[in-house]
């Protein structure tokens, strides 16, 4: 059995600052698990699905009693869940209700430049702007958020994410759990002032245009309420049968390493089925899953050995208090499962070194570039971001070996456009990913593709605070 990811046992201090909420929350595995809505297209013609969403200001029930004000995709958080078919073209209108400029990127999609989000490629106030995705891509459990230079943290935090899930032929002959057996978990950290409103480190940015974050939480801005879906340690009632859950740490600087109490009486606890960027060739058992920012991993939890009546909670080993809980499920009903997990996946051809044709480091740290907004930045290579500059420029349909460091504390890094293999450390496994997290004073190395398209792509820290404070750099695939 693997451990999942990275090993990094950091404490709150190494991640951020943590906020205390102002007020009694509430106990836990009271509220049910909200699945967010699928949204509809508004038409659909021989290639394409065109959707349309509102980001405006809404009002919903995250504590018992209380009206919290999100920034949410039609309103909600976490907003609706976008489905595609693999090669079929979406298109998602965007209007901008929001009284501050928005940038939408759709993480882990491999879109053309123009449609990706650049974090300088706004929506203005009361603007309109259609996103057009290829997603000619293998199923995957991808997100979209929120990414405006500078304000990505406090604008993610107010709500501004939801799950895009692609799917493909591969993928539904396999007979893995489908329906409402196939649940997305997005899991995020919040603290809230005694009125119920989200709590977050900086002053109002729509007001000041300063950045989003005080300098006191430049590490990261930790909340002390586990959020599922949007609910507070929500509860799950299952039948004994297999679930598929695809597991999304939406935290602006919290990871998590998940496991389940009491664990499986026989089998592991998690089979993991798919990473970032789809499908494994095979599945792997874990125990327990290291859930860093912006990762996903795609698991089925089979319920079939627990007695009915059981509780099962969904813990976080990397927690205290109420941080080390995420939410439960409860084996309620018999149910009849023909679901399968083969033992075959899909196709992933496996990288090789050899077909490296270019070498790059990059170092995250702190330091190295002159105060931003009166505070030391984080850097890539010393160089805080900054639009014009170019850190790479690798060549359309070549492979890259990329190896990245992190210093001062974690760090987990994305790649916009180009999946990935982890060469080292070896513990992450097979399959494609898009996120690598990395361990203070860690290195990886990692084999990128560039196919698809050429053009201006950003790759950042996803801690959301850091690559507010300029933790992030562009490529330019030529
Ligand atoms: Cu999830 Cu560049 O972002
Ligand atoms: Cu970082």
């Amino acid at each position: 059995l693997g451990t999942g990811g990275g090993a990094n046992q950091e404490t709150e201090s190494s991640a951020g600052g943590l906020l205390t909420s102002e007020l009694a929350l509430p106990a836990p595995f009271t509220a049910p698990l909200p699945v967010p809505p699928v949204l509809r297209p508004t038409r659909s013609d021989a290639d394409t699905d065109y959707y349309e969403i509102t980001q405006r200001v809404g009002e919903q029930e995250i504590l018992p009693g209380l009206r919290t004000r999100v920034w949410g995709y039609d309103g909600t958080f976490p907003g609706p869940t976008i489905e595609s078919r693999r090669g079929r073209r979406t298109v998602v209108r965007h209007r901008n209700e929001l009284p501050v400029p928005v940038v939408v990127h759709l993480h882990g999609g491999r879109t053309p430049p123009e449609h990706d989000g650049y974090p300088t490629d706004v929506i203005a106030p009361g603007g309109t702007r259609d996103y057009a995705y290829p997603l000619d891509q293998p199923s995957a459990t991808l997100w979209y958020h929120d990414h405006r230079m500078d304000f990505t943290g406090p604008q993610v935090y107010r709500g501004l994410a939801g799950f895009h899930l692609v799917r493909d032929d591969v993928e539904q002959a396999l007979g893995l759990p489908a329906g409402d057996r196939d649940v997305p978990l997005m899991i995020a950290d919040r603290a809230f002032a005694a009125d119920g409103s989200l709590r977050y480190p900086s002053l109002d940015p729509s007001l000041t245009g300063q950045p989003g974050v005080t300098a006191e939480h430049m590490s990261g801005v930790l909340g002390d309420c586990v959020l599922v879906n949007g609910a507070p340690w929500p509860v799950l009632e299952v039948t004994n049968t297999r679930y598929r859950f695809r597991l999304l740490n939406a935290s602006n600087a919290r990871r998590y390493r998940l496991a389940l109490d009491p664990p499986p009486p026989r089998g592991p606890a998690f089979t993991q089925i798919g990473s970032d960027q789809g499908l494994l060739a095979a599945p792997v058992g874990h125990d327990a899953l290291h859930l860093a920012q912006a990762e996903r991993f795609d698991v089925v939890v089979d319920f079939s050995g627990y007695p009915l009546g059981q509780r099962v909670t969904l813990v976080n080993q990397l927690g205290r208090g109420g941080t080390a809980q995420v939410m439960r499920f409860v084996v309620a009903r018999r149910g009849t499962d023909d679901s399968r997990v083969p033992a075959k996946l899909a196709e992933v051809e496996p990288l090789t070194r050899a077909q490296a044709v270019v070498e790059r480091e990059f170092t995250f740290q702190r330091g190295g570039g002159a105060a931003h907004h009166g505070v030391t930045p984080w850097t890539v290579n010393g160089q805080p971001f900054h639009p014009d500059h170019l850190a790479a420029e690798p060549a359309l349909g070549t492979v890259e070996l990329w190896r990245l460091r992190a210093q001062n504390v974690p760090h987990p890094i994305h790649i916009h456009l180009a999946p990935f293999q982890v060469l080292n450390p070896g513990r992450y496994a097979t399959g494609w990913k898009d996120t690598v997290d990395l361990g203070s004073g860690d290195e990886a190395e990692v084999l990128l593709r560039f196919d698809g398209y050429r053009g201006k792509y950003v790759f950042h820290c996803h801690n959301l605070e850091h690559e507010d404070m300029m933790m992030m750099a562009n490529f330019q695939v030529r």
